[in-house]
C-alpha cells in the first residue's frame, strides 16, 4: 500500500489524512470529494524553497496553478512565499481575489485576450511572459496605453523532447507554444522585445513538459537555454538575468514511480546553471521554476462511494463509483494510471483485483485493475489517490455532473474550501428562448 503525505490506516481500519477519518469526511461532506492535505502542501513549498534558495537565494519557485488553484490554495501558496503562475483571467483573478502580491504573480498563455493583459497590467503583476511576436507588439501597445512599462520573459522552445505522453511534450520546436532558438524565431523576438519602449526583457522562459521522471531533459534544457543567453549578449550586447526553467517533475501515482528527490533535483539543475555561466562567462542568471503538479499532487485523494459490484464470470469484476472523468478526466486523456485504498477496510489484504469505472456514459475506466479486499461491498469508500493536480482544475459538467467540493484537511479539521456545485448549478447558465418554451 503506497501512503503519502499524512495518511494512515488508524485502528480501525480506516483511511487517515491530515489527521480526518476518510470514512467520516465522505459521510460529512458526501462524494464524489476532493480532500487536500494541508500540511504535504505546505511542506512541500517549504521544501522548494529550501532546495533551491539553499543553493541560489534568489530563486523563486512559482507555483504554477492551472494544476490546482481556489482562493485557499492561492493564499496557502502566498504565506509560502512561492510566486504563482496564472495563465487565464480566470486564475489571475482568483490570484488578485486572494490578496496574491501581485508582484509575485507570472502571466502565462498561448493567445492572451487585451483584457487579460489589461486586468494583468493594471494589477501589476510582476512577469508577463511572451508566447509570440504578435503578443509583442500587442503588449507593447497595451502598456502604452496604461502608461506602464512591464518586465516580460520571452518563452523560447529548445528543442528538448522529454520522455512523456505527447499531449504534454511541450518544449520541441513543433509547439503552439513559445519561439523556436534553432528556427532563429527566439533571436528575432529577442530583438523586437528590446525595441519597444513599454516592454523590459528581463528574461526567458521554458517549459519542455510535464510528469517527466527524470533530471536529463531539464539539464539539458539548462544547457540550451543558457547557451541563448550567451548568443543574445554577444549579438545585442543584453544580459537576460531570469531564467525560468517552467514546471514538469512527475509524482507518485503508483508505489512503482520515482520521481527524483527534490534535493537531487535542484543540485542537478543548479550545477548545470552555474557549469553553464562559467562556460558562456555569464553571471548566474535568477532562476525561476514552476512546479504545479510537484506542488499539489500527491496532496490529494479523491473519495467515492461504491455503487454497483458487476461480475462477468471469467471475465472481470466492474466496481462503479459516484464519479468518473467529469471529476478525473485524465484516465482518459492520457492513460493515467493511479492508485486506491478503500478506505473502511484499508486495513485487509488485498486479494481481489477489479476494474474501478465511473458513472458516465462511456467505458469511463478511472482504474483497469485494482486490488482491493475481497469483502469489498456497496457503499464503501474508495479514495484514489494522488488526485490533487489536474482533477479539480480539470473537471466537468460531462452527462451535467455537478463538480465535486473541495475540503482541506490539516491536524484533525477539515474546512469547505470549494462548495459542491448544485444540480441547479449545473443548470443555471441555461436559456429558454421564447418560442422553446414548454406548453400547455
Ligand atoms: N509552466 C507552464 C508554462 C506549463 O505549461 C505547465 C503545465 C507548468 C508550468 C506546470 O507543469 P507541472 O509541474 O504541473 O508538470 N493536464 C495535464 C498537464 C498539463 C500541463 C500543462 N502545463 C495532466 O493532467 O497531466
Amino acid at each position: 500500500m503506497m501512503l503519502l503525505g499524512t495518511q494512515r490506516v488508524d485502528a480501525q481500519g480506516h483511511l487517515e489524512i491530515g489527521g480526518c477519518d476518510a470514512v467520516e469526511l465522505a459521510r460529512r461532506f458526501g462524494t464524489p470529494l476532493y480532500v487536500m492535505d494541508e500540511q504535504w502542501l505546505r511542506a512541500r513549498c517549504a521544501e522548494y524553497r529550501q532546495a533551491f534558495q539553499s543553493r541560489l537565494p534568489s530563486c523563486l519557485p512559482t507555483y504554477a496553478g492551472k494544476a490546482f488553484l481556489c482562493l485557499a490554495m492561492a493564499r496557502i501558496v502566498d504565506e509560502a512565499g512561492l510566486g504563482l503562475d496564472v495563465a487565464s483571467g480566470g486564475e489571475l483573478l482568483t490570484a488578485l481575489r486572494a490578496r496574491f502580491p501581485a508582484e509575485r504573480i507570472l502571466l502565462h498563455g498561448n493567445n492572451k485576450s487585451v483584457a487579460e493583459m489589461e486586468m494583468a497590467m493594471q494589477a501589476g503583476v510582476g512577469r508577463i511572459v511572451v508566447d509570440s511576436e504578435q503578443e509583442i507588439l500587442a503588449l507593447q501597445e497595451v502598456a502604452a496605453r496604461l502608461g506602464v512599462t512591464q518586465d516580460i520573459y520571452l518563452r523560447l522552445t529548445p528543442g528538448v523532447k522529454p520522455q512523456t505522453h505527447t499531449y504534454i511534450q511541450t518544449g520541441q520546436i513543433d509547439s503552439k507554444f513559445g519561439l523556436a532558438i534553432a528556427t532563429g524565431q527566439a533571436m528575432q523576438g529577442v530583438h523586437e522585445a528590446l525595441a519597444q519602449p513599454n516592454l523590459r526583457l528581463v528574461g526567458v522562459h521554458c517549459h519542455i513538459g510535464s510528469s517527466i521522471y527524470t533530471t536529463k531533459p531539464f539539464t539539458m534544457a539548462v544547457q540550451v537555454m543558457m547557451e541563448f543567453m550567451g548568443e543574445v549578449r554577444k549579438v545585442t550586447g543584453h544580459v537576460l538575468g531570469d531564467l525560468d526553467l517552467g514546471g514538469g517533475l512527475g509524482v507518485r501515482y503508483q508505489p512503482e514511480d520515482d520521481p527524483p528527490s527534490l534535493e537531487e533535483y535542484a543540485q542537478q539543475l543548479v550545477e548545470a546553471l552555474t557549469a553553464e555561466a562559467r562556460r558562456h562567462d555569464l553571471p548566474v542568471p535568477r532562476l525561476l521554476l514552476e512546479p504545479g503538479r510537484d506542488i499539489c499532487g500527491e496532496a490529494g485523494i479523491t473519495l467515492y462511494t461504491v455503487g454497483v459490484i458487476k461480475e462477468i464470470p471469467g471475465v472481470r469484476t466492474y466496481v462503479s463509483v459516484d464519479g468518473g472523468m467529469s471529476d478525473n478526466p485524465r484516465p482518459a486523456l492520457y492513460q493515467a494510471r493511479y492508485e486506491a485504498i478503500v478506505a473502511n477496510r484499508a486495513h485487509l489484504p488485498r486479494e481481489l483485483t477489479v476494474t474501478v469505472a465511473g458513472k458516465h456514459c462511456e467505458c469511463d475506466a478511472l482504474i483497469p485493475d485494482l486490488e482491493v479486499p475481497a469483502s469489498l461491498a456497496v457503499g464503501d469508500i474508495l479514495a484514489v489517490q494522488t488526485t490533487g493536480a489536474y482533477n479539480f482544475a480539470m473537471a466537468s459538467n460531462y452527462n451535467r455532473f455537478a463538480r465535486p467540493a473541495v475540503v482541506l484537511v490539516a491536524e484533525g479539521r477539515a474546512e469547505l474550501i470549494v462548495e459542491r456545485q448544485s444540480l441547479d448549478d449545473v443548470l443555471c447558465h441555461d436559456r429558454l428562448p421564447e418560442r422553446l418554451q414548454p406548453r400547455g
